[in-house]
């Protein structure tokens, strides 16, 4: 195991990104919203940089099938509790990969007319989206190594690892 992101190095983006969120939707009713299973750490370290009144809410989603090639098409497993018509959402990410899942989240939440809807995730791998898209707050960008920890999983585990690491040895 390599580590490619410190538990040092992610405290210090997250507070950064905590206090730009904190300037950026004062006065705003905000709404984070985390994708689990991934996203629960970030959104558990980033809440606590956060200092305006802010709103918690998760989804859970998965891609359909158990192909490793991601379909696009995503199933919501646990939906909002909450309405979100009006409402300042952020989506918390931990990685944003082919971008699938974001696209279709996206979508999704955009026809329940938000008054804003952006991105906040902790990684984001450069150049391999399939579709474009507007991702605001993105902690760190990546290559296409295989990454686990901090929420991340392999085979469901790791996902307490308190850094990123990469996997050695081949794991695609
Ligand atoms: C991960 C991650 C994103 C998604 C990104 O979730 O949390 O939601 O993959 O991949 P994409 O950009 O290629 O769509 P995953 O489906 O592994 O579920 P998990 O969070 O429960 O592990």
């Amino acid at each position: 195991m390599k580590v490619l992101i410190s538990a040092e190095e992610i405290s210090r983006e997250l507070a950064a990104m905590g206090k730009l969120l904190s300037a950026e939707y004062q006065g705003k009713d905000l709404l984070m919203v985390g994708v689990l299973k991934g996203a629960f750490m970030v959104m558990a370290d980033l809440a606590r940089q956060v200092s305006i009144p802010v709103e918690f809410d998760f989804m859970a989603v998965s891609s359909y099938g158990a192909s490793t090639q991601t379909s696009g098409v995503v199933r919501i497993l646990k939906d909002l509790d909450q309405e979100i018509a009006g409402r300042h959402v952020l989506i918390v990410e931990d990685i944003i990969d082919s971008g699938l899942t974001l696209s279709y989240l996206l979508k999704s939440l955009t026809v329940r007319k938000p008054a804003s809807l952006e991105v906040a995730t902790l990684l984001l791998k450069e150049g391999i989206q399939r579709v474009p898209l507007a991702v605001k707050y993105v902690g760190f960008r990546i290559g296409p190594e295989f990454v686990i920890g901090y929420g991340l999983d392999y085979a469901g585990l790791y996902r307490n690892l308190p850094y990123i690491g990469v996997m050695e040895g081949d794991l695609g």
